[in-house]
């Protein structure tokens, strides 16, 4: 994982208060799609591409949070492949992953970066 403290740029999204524990939300984010989801068990928030490359439809923030073997996951709503949240992977197809961004929370604000690692929709 590359970290860059002098020239990253983390980017205002919404409000804690404003995520669905355990769930996700889209946002559009400079044009870009996102899925944000919080896990308050982990007290971290989670940003992937809203795209499913499966069934080509932007419906990822409407999928399933859970945990398989300690990673956090979301199944997708259409044909229910888990993508990884840390890391954008799919489970069931490792050569798939969607754009993982990263994401923190700050002062009760949600904020990520667009500095996708895998590749923006
Ligand atoms: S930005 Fe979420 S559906 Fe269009």
């Amino acid at each position: 994982m590359t970290v860059t403290t002098m020239t990253e740029t983390w980017i205002d999204v919404c409000r804690v208060e404003d995520l669905e524990p355990d769930a996700g939300i889209c946002a559009l984010v400079e044009g870009h799609q996102v899925a944000i989801f919080y896990l308050p068990k982990l007290e971290e928030v989670f940003a992937i591409g809203n795209y499913d490359p499966f069934s080509h439809a932007n419906v990822l923030s409407r999928g399933l949070t859970g945990d398989i073997g300690g990673e956090p996951v979301v199944a997708s709503p259409v044909y229910k492949q888990h993508f990884n949240l840390r890391t954008g992977r799919c489970l069931e197809d490792k050569s798939i992953s969607v754009p993982c961004y990263p994401a923190r929370i700050t002062k009760g604000r949600v904020q990520i970066q667009l500095s996708a690692q895998g590749d923006p929709v």
